[in-house]
C-alpha cells in the first residue's frame, strides 16, 4: 500500500500553477525525500495534502482513502513552515495545548513518548523562546507526532541546522520509520543530508514531479567515474577522449566516466607517455545526479 497517492494534482494562484498536474507516489514506511528549486512547489504540495489548502483539481489519497476522510487525516501528523509555539510557554505546557486540541487521552504519557522520541525528555521545563533552534525544530516534531501518526510532513526541518542538529534530526528520523513504522515525507534543500537517510526520491520542477526514483535505483544511476591529474591535463584529455566516450576536465581534475577498471586507464595514459600524478574513483552523489538532471531540463 502507499501512504501518500496524487494523481494530477493542480493548485494556482493568481493564475500561475504553483502545482501543476502533479503525480507523487509514497510507499508506506519510506523516507520521501522531496527536492526542488525555490518556489517549484514543495510547500504548496505538502499544504494540500495536509488540507490547508484546497486543490484546483486532481486526486490525493492517503493510505488509500480520499485525504478528507476524517479517520485517514488523524494519522497525518505535520511541520510545515514556523513551528506555531507559544513563546513564554514551556516545551510541555505547549505539547499540552496540542494535546488538549487533539482531544488526547493520556496526554502525559503521550507527551513523555514524542519528547523521547525527538531527545528532549529532560527540556520539557524549558520556555519555548529559550530554546535553539536545532530544538525548536525537534520540538515542531514531537508537536506533529503527538496522537502517533501514520505519515508525518516536514517542511524543510533540517534549515539552518548545524552538523550535530541534523545527526541528531537524521537519527530522529531514522527512528520514526523504523521503530514506529511511520511514513515521512521531507522536503528539504540539504541534499547531502537527504541522502544519507531516504529511501525514495520525488524531484519537482515548477510544479510538476519530473522524477521519482527509490534510493536503489538513485544509487545505480549515480555513475561512477574516475578523475585524476597529470603535469599535461590538456594533452592528456585529447588522448583519453581517443579512447573513453565521456571524458571532462572539472575542478583541476580529468573527469572518465563510466570506466570499470582504474587501472586500465592509467596504464593507457603511461602508454601515451603521461605519467598520472593523482587519481581516484568517486560516485556521483545526490547533489551532483540533481545538477545535471536540471541542466539536462534546461536544454531541453
Ligand atoms: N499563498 C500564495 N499566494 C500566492 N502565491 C503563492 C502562495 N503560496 C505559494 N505561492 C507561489 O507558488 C509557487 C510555489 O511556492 P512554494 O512555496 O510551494 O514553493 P517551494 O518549493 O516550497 O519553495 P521554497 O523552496 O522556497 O520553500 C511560488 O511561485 C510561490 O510564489
Ligand atoms: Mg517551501
Amino acid at each position: 500500500m502507499n501512504a501518500i497517492e496524487i494523481r494530477n494534482l493542480s493548485k494556482s494562484f493568481r493564475g500561475m500553477y504553483a502545482v501543476d498536474h502533479l503525480n507523487m507516489t509514497v510507499p508506506v514506511g519510506a523516507i520521501y525525500g522531496f527536492i526542488g528549486e525555490n518556489g517549484s512547489g514543495k510547500s504548496t504540495t505538502e499544504k494540500l495534502i495536509c488540507g490547508h489548502l484546497v486543490p484546483d483539481e486532481g486526486e490525493i489519497k492517503l493510505f488509500g482513502k480520499d485525504y478528507t476522510d476524517a479517520g485517514v487525516r488523524v494519522r497525518v501528523g505535520a511541520l510545515i513552515e514556523n513551528v506555531g509555539c507559544f513563546p513564554n510557554s514551556s516545551v510541555y505546557q505547549n505539547l499540552r495545548m496540542q494535546t488538549i486540541n487533539l482531544g488526547l487521552e493520556n496526554p502525559d504519557e503521550e507527551i513523555r513518548r514524542v519528547l523521547e522520541i525527538v531527545r528532549m525528555e529532560d527540556n520539557a521545563n524549558i520556555k519555548f523562546k529559550s530554546c535553539s533552534l536545532g530544538m525548536k525544530q525537534r520540538i515542531g516534531i514531537a508537536m506533529a507526532l503527538l496522537g502517533e501518526p501514520a505519515l508525518l510532513i516536514l517542511d524543510e526541518p533540517i534549515n539552518g541546522l548545524d552538523t550535530d542538529g541534523m545527526r541528531i534530526m537524521r537519527e530522529i528520523l531514522v527512528d520514526i520509520t523504523q521503530k514506529y513504522g511511520c511514513t515521512v515525507l521531507i522536503s528539504s534543500h540539504i541534499l547531502g543530508e537527504l541522502e544519507k537517510i531516504a529511501t525514495h526520491y520525488g524531484i519537482i520542477r515548477q510544479g510538476r514531479m519530473i522524477m521519482e526514483l527509490s534510493a536503489a535505483e538513485m544509487d545505480s544511476r549515480a555513475q561512477v567515474f574516475v578523475s585524476l591529474k597529470t603535469a599535461d591535463m590538456t594533452g592528456a584529455e585529447a588522448v583519453l577522449r581517443e579512447r573513453f566516450d565521456t571524458v571532462r576536465a572539472e575542478d583541476g581534475y580529468l573527469r572518465v566516466y563510466d570506466v570499470e577498471n582504474t587501472e586500465s586507464i592509467v596504464d593507457y595514459l603511461m602508454k601515451n607517455g603521461h605519467v598520472v600524478s593523482e587519481v581516484r574513483k568517486n560516485k556521483i552523489g545526490l547533489e551532483e545526479y540533481y545538477i545535471e538532471l536540471m541542466s539536462q531540463k534546461e536544454e531541453e
